[in-house]
């Protein structure tokens, strides 16, 4: 239940080990005025500080107030722990340009390069109204209350002047990282982030994760990039698919996750080792091998998801997923070549469903109070 740090030199929520529960919300701004959005962001960062640590959004508090206004914090989260709350903020392509063309806030000349839209990748199906989005908040903890009131309050700050374009909840994190934390499983039955990246790779977080100086667009010194999809899984196919051929299709056991042909979750998987019947251990298109760095140019990513479950899909099925979280430098260096890869050759496609698509600039950590989300983009 402990609080963490809200200041530091990197956002948390990103390298922080991965909370059980997730809200993310993506917002459209709805105003034209600069000093509106900024404004917002003021109030949004003083709130995110006090409500990370376990505090009410405002500092009057729910229930201290004059009883004919409207309390500054909504309240269900009175009594409850901090419970790990991050909230972690980024800024979509569209803030810098709408899509027709309006630079609203004077700001298209300081989007950074590495904030290009998305490509179209094979089979994707995604929903424009659950995609996108001018901004974005991430809101992990432990307790699915304290992040759905983090997000409801921000949401109410920004009465006027942001709209919730679409949010997404999310349970049990579907990666770990950091070397403390097991492994968890996704819906598909697998572990998931035995190979990610760790916050204690510290030359690899460099190299991938933060972006550093002279990487275009100085305001993003520190900070990455997460694109966000969610994967419909089509869990009941999967579900009447044997064990041999799941294992195949991820490149990895099921019980301890080793890489076929290895023994532990940890083994290096081998990707040139071949069966009695001569073909290799690791199939030419299971996902380990097309997402492995070896097969492209050694990108890596910082992945961070989580499963959900939005009920039933209204034909019998449940409308279950994983909700892709990653982070990284550069996403032309990093996602886009590694989805182009998996979207055109991997096995598990014909379990999945790519059905939205985010992409947004996460700026640097917040250094002291006087300082406020995306100050020195504005
Ligand atoms: C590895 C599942 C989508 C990138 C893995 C592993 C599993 C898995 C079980 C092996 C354990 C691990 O190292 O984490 C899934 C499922 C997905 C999905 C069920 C969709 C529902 C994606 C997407 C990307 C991606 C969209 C990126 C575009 C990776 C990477 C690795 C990995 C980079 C590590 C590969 C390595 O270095 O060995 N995934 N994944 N995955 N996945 Fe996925």
């Amino acid at each position: 239940g402990a609080a963490i740090p809200f200041y530091g030199e990197h956002q948390a929520g990103i390298v922080t080990p991965a909370q059980d529960r997730l809200h993310f919300v993506a917002f459209d701004v709805i105003t034209d005025k600069k000093a509106e959005l900024v404004e917002l962001l003021e109030k949004w960062t003083h709130a995110a500080a006090r409500m990370t640590q376990g505090r009410d959004a405002g500092s009057i508090g729910a229930v201290n107030g004059a009883p004919e206004a409207a309390p500054d914090d909504t309240g269900e989260a009175l009594g409850l722990p901090p419970s790990g709350l991050t909230l972690t903020i980024g800024f979509g392509p569209t803030l810098f340009r709408t899509a027709d063309g309006k630079d609203r806030f004077g700001i298209a000349d300081r989007r950074p390069a590495a904030l290009a839209d998305l490509p179209r990748f094979a089979k994707d199906a995604l929903k424009p109204e659950i995609s996108g989005g001018d901004i974005c908040i991430q809101a992990c903890a432990h307790d699915p209350q304290v992040a759905v009131h983090a997000v409801r309050n921000l949401a109410r700050i920004g009465f006027g002047v942001v709209s919730v374009r679409w949010t997404q909840l999310g349970f049990g994190r579907t990666s770990s990282t950091s070397r403390g934390q097991v492994t968890a499983r996704n819906l598909f039955g697998f572990k998931d982030g035995t190979a990610n990246l760790k916050a204690e790779d510290t030359q690899l977080l460099k190299d991938q994760l933060w972006v550093q100086p002279g990487d275009g667009a100085e305001w993003m010194t520190g900070g990455s990039y997460v694109v966000t999809r969610k994967i419909r899984m089509l869990i009941e196919t999967w579900d009447r698919t044997s064990l041999g051929e799941q294992e195949a299709i991820i490149g990895r056991n099921k019980g301890e996750g080793a890489p076929l042909g290895g023994k532990g979750e940890f083994d290096e998987p081998q990707f040139a080792a071949k069966g009695a019947d001569g073909q290799p251990l690791i199939a030419a298109d299971a996902h380990v091998r097309l997402a492995h760095p070896d097969a492209n140019e050694g990108a890596r990513l910082l992945r961070r998801g989580y499963n959900f479950v939005d009920g039933s899909d209204g034909l019998g099925r449940l409308d279950a997923g994983l909700f892709f979280i990653a982070y990284q430098r550069d996403p032309r260096r990093q996602f886009v070549p590694v989805q182009t890869r998996l979207a055109r050759q991997d096995s598990l496609n014909e379990y999945i469903r790519h059905v939205s698509s985010g992409l947004f600039a996460c700026p640097p950590g917040i250094r002291a109070a006087d300082d406020y989300w995306g100050r020195a983009l504005f």
